[in-house]
Formats: C-alpha cells, structure tokens, sequence
C-alpha cells in the first residue's frame, strides 16, 4: 500500500459538502465555491526567489472556499479544520498579522480587495492539503480564495495577477518571504503537465507528465516534521542568496552562468554564500535538464539521477535537509527508486521520490522500516498524478 492518505477527489461531493457547512455556519447559501491544490515541486528549489526557474505538478489534494458577499461590512472566517471558532473583524480593521494564524491567509487575501468589497465577506475553507508538509497548503488556501473573489467582484484579474494577489497575502500580511512557486503551481499547473515557470518573466509552459505509461509513479512522503517559513531559516536562505548576488554585481542569482563565475564570489572566507549561490546555479541547471529530458520524449527514469543530486545539494549547499528527509532520500534510493529528493522550503516537510510502480510498495516499505529503525515517527506516503490547477467547482 502506497497510499496512507483517503481522499475524496469528487469535486461535486466537496463543494457540496463545503456548501452544506456554510449555510450551517452563516445562516445563507454561498455564492459558489472554488477549489485551489497543493503542489509537490519535482525539481527547482529555492529558485523562485532568485528569479529563476521551477518545475512543480498540482497534487489531487486542494483546499476549498465557499464564499459570499456580506453588507455589513464584516470579514468572517471559518475553517473545518480548526476548533469550529469563527474569526470576525470589520474589513476596515484587517491589517498585516490581524487577523493571525491560519486566518491572516485568506485575511490578507480579502485585504488586497478591500476597495471592491467594502460590504464584507464570509468564506468558509475545507482541506485535505496535508499543512506544514512542504506542500504549500497556504497556497492552497489563499489560491483558492484569490479565485473566489476574483469571479465575485474582480473579473478582469489575470491567473498572473492572481498569483501576485496571493504571494503579496504571505509576503506583506501573514510575513512570510516566499517567492511565487507556489502560488503559480496552485493557479496555473494543468493536469497531467508539470509546470515549467521561468519566474522572472513568469513565462509557463505546460510540460507534459505521463509517468504510468513509463511505468513509474511520484511517490510523495511526508516525514510529519514540521516547517514553517515565517521565522528563521526561509529568510536567512533569501538573505544570504540577495547578498551573493549584489557581491557578485548581478540582479539576481538566475544571472550567474555557471559554477565556474562564481569564483568570483567573495564569500568572506567561510564559504556559506558560495554555498548558496552554487545550490542556486546548478538547480536552476537541474531544471532546465530535467525539461529537456521530458520534452525529448526518452525515458523519464532519466530525471532520476537529476532529482538525487538536487536533494544533495538541499542538503550540502543550502543546508536546508533534516536526518528524516535525508533518511527518507538514502533508504529509498538504496531500495531501488530512480530517484528522490526533498520538496519544498525545507527543515522538515516531504520527499518525492520517482519509483517503478512494481516496486513502490517496495520502496515505501523499506523507507518506513528505516523510520522505525532510526526512532522516527511513520511517514505518510501517498502517490501523486499531476492534477488541475484552481478551479471554480459550485
Ligand atoms: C516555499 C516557498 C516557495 C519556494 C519554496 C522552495 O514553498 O513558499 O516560494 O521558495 O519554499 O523552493
């Protein structure tokens, strides 16, 4: 067995469901419902913010948003997952971190359209996004909110300007300095495509993904070690790459050519920002030949080994791994996964792993019973096929 995870991927049965426990909760139908996914990154780490390049697939897992106009000038935010209590405020009070937690998400969402909705909003989310995974549950929920008011009361917005509405909603509100991955997968990814994104122009194209007629499966693995991107680690990483990048005199990190320029780097003798600049160059490379190997059409098994040593460098360049993603990485490869690698902001969160479908169980087999020697927590394994992107479901 692959999968731990039961999902419901019936969109009808989802909006509703999401439609019922609104007018439970509000006393009056929503005006529809909108459903945005989580993403599973195949290979493109921490480029985002250095204006380069990104290959992630939408998961079939999504957050969805049941929204309804207000004439009272209130916001009112409730979540199925949450303790069943409502966060209200008036829209003129929403402001960076008030409302917090999960709420300023989606608060900061709605702020960015306060002018269009002066009479308030109700929005009610549900999710199966797996949250702190490194799956970008957050893009999931202000994704799908984003959509949600954008068909309600801003229909000239692009799916471009709506990745900028949701990004400027974990940057400006919640203090989160994320880059636009996420986002982008969450709006723009198609299924059965990964989505090759050149961030800086936020140029897409749609790379086809048919892993099953290879033979092979994305196995993602969910070592249940938290991350979050608001403190620490996230931001010191983005420092330290806008720091390289100004010593070396070039815009962004995207701009280095090869490893070779950065000899360049004075990295004032302890070697971290040299670190970070080379994970930055050769993962943007990483991606760039992961998209020729799938555009060529030869076998994908062939991304594998790419995939591998972008985990490698995660972990000795930008130093952003934890023993279970690592162990997760090492016991999978030594079972036979073409390859794996670390997914998302780092410090604990997922793996994916690319693996032959005969031996997946395999695979998830042995990577649990190297968690259960090591002490670990079980991992949750699940299996992905590239899903759609948001989408209005009711
Ligand atoms: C998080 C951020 C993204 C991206 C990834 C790392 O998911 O939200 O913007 O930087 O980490 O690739």
């Amino acid at each position: 067995m692959t999968s731990d995870v039961d999902l419901v991927r019936n969109d009808d049965e989802l909006a509703r469901k999401a439609e019922h426990a609104f007018t439970e909760q509000f006393g009056t139908a929503p005006e529809g419902v909108w459903a945005a996914p989580g993403r599973v990154n195949v290979i493109g780490e921490h480029t985002d913010y250095n204006d380069g390049y990104v290959l992630p697939v939408a998961l079939p897992h999504t957050t969805r948003a049941a929204v309804g106009r207000r004439t009272d000038g209130r916001i009112a935010l409730a979540s199925l997952q949450g303790d069943g209590e409502v966060v209200e405020l008036a829209i003129a009070d929403l402001a960076p971190g008030r409302p917090g937690g999960w709420a300023g998400y989606p608060a900061g969402v709605v702020e960015g359209l306060r002018d269009r909705l002066a009479g308030g909003v109700s929005v009610l989310v549900d999710t199966d996004v797996p949250v702190g995974a490194g799956l970008s549950s957050s893009a999931a929920l202000t994704c799908s909110v984003a959509l949600a008011l954008s068909d309600l009361v801003a229909p000239e917005l692009t799916r471009n300007d709506l990745v900028d509405l949701a990004r400027r909603s974990e940057n400006d509100f919640v203090g989160a300095p994320t880059g636009t991955l996420d986002q982008s997968a969450s709006l723009l990814c198609t299924a059965g495509h990964a989505l090759f994104l050149d961030t800086r122009e936020q140029r897409t194209e749609q790379v086809p993904l048919d892993l099953a007629t290879a033979g092979l499966q994305l196995l993602v693995v969910d070592t249940g070690t938290s991350h979050t991107h608001a403190d620490g680690g996230y931001g010191d990483r983005r420092r330290e790459c806008e720091e390289a990048a100004a010593r070396l005199g070039v815009p962004a990190l995207r701009d280095v050519p090869d490893v070779a320029a950065l000899a360049a780097l004075d990295d004032g003798g302890d070697g971290v920002l040299l670190r970070r600049a080379r994970h930055i160059v050769t993962e943007n490379a990483r991606v760039l030949e992961v998209v020729g190997i799938l555009r060529s059409g030869e076998d994908p098994r062939a991304i594998g080994p790419v995939l591998t040593a972008g985990h490698v460098s995660l972990r000795d360049d930008f130093q952003i791994s934890t023993v279970e993603l690592d162990a997760c990485v090492d016991a999978a490869v030594a079972a036979g996964a073409h390859g794996a690698r670390m997914v998302g902001g780092g410090f604990g969160g997922s793996a994916v792993l690319l693996v032959d479908r005969d031996r997946a169980d395999a695979v998830a087999d042995a990577v649990r019973a190297r968690f259960a020697s090591e002490g670990y927590a079980a991992p949750r394994t699940f299996d992905v096929v590239p899903a759609a992107g948001a989408r209005r479901i009711a």
